[in-house]
């Protein structure tokens, strides 16, 4: 079991008229804020780019973990660590050069996480996580919130943190897709340590309690 629980509620799941509002309900319970960034072109679905997300920054002071869901990163990633993100995780399916794209986000000063989508096998990019602060393994298939849970998906949490373990890497991973009350200590017993969830906290009538619960459960 993990020691050092984060929870990243996705603001996918948010009244995105009221964004700042959804942002605010967690502060002191959450961790970091996921932001799902989705182009309409490497996901079949859009929801807020840049300019959202520099407005966004002013109005809370939870650490931002965008998950940028769009094509060609190494053109768009840096502008979110510019923009204050915490960290900045591209999807691996996306990059040619995932690692220049790693340097060019620790460069522009924020962290760098590498996404692995459900069909995606994690074994070919192992060798690249000495450059990434975070591994980032889809419990679903990338694009929408409210999905249900793929538990198989947690044997590739279970290789990375073999990996991790072994090779003493300093690399937090990320479960992201159906993270809800039922699902949580599994991905937690598999090895994640940041656990995103959407629906389980939005859809929640207290997104802080949710937070907490959560976190309980997960540690
Ligand atoms: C989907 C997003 C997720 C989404 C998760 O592609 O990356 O972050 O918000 O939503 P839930 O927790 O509802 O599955
Ligand atoms: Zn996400």
């Amino acid at each position: 079991m993990p020691d050092n629980v984060l929870i990243a509620p996705s603001i996918l799941a948010a009244d995105f008229a009221r964004l700042a509002d959804s942002a605010r309900a967690v502060e002191g319970a959450a961790d970091w804020l996921h932001v799902d960034v989705m182009d309409y072109h490497f996901v079949p679905n859009l929801t807020i780019g840049l300019p959202v997300v520099q407005s966004l920054r002013k109005a809370t002071t939870l650490p931002f973990d965008c998950h940028l869901m769009i094509a060609d990163p190494a053109r768009w990633a840096t502008g979110y660590a510019e923009a204050g993100a915490y960290n900045v995780t591209f999807h691996a399916e996306a990059a040619a050069d995932p690692a220049a794209i790693a340097k060019d986000l620790r460069s522009a000063g924020s962290r760098a996480g590498l996404a692995i989508d459900r069909d995606t096998p994690v074994e070919g990019y192992l060798e690249l996580l000495p450059h990434f602060d975070l591994l980032l393994i889809m419990t679903i298939k990338a694009g929408f919130g409210g999905q249900a849970f793929l538990p198989e998906l947690l044997d590739k949490v279970r290789t990375a943190r073999r990996h991790i373990d072994t090779g003493h890497l300093e690399l937090r991973i990320e479960v992201d897709g159906g993270v809800a009350e039922d699902t949580i200590a599994a991905c937690a017993e598999a090895g994640a340590d940041t656990f995103v969830a959407g629906t389980a906290v939005y859809g929640a009538d207290d997104p802080a309690a949710a937070v907490r619960k959560l976190r309980a459960l997960a540690s």
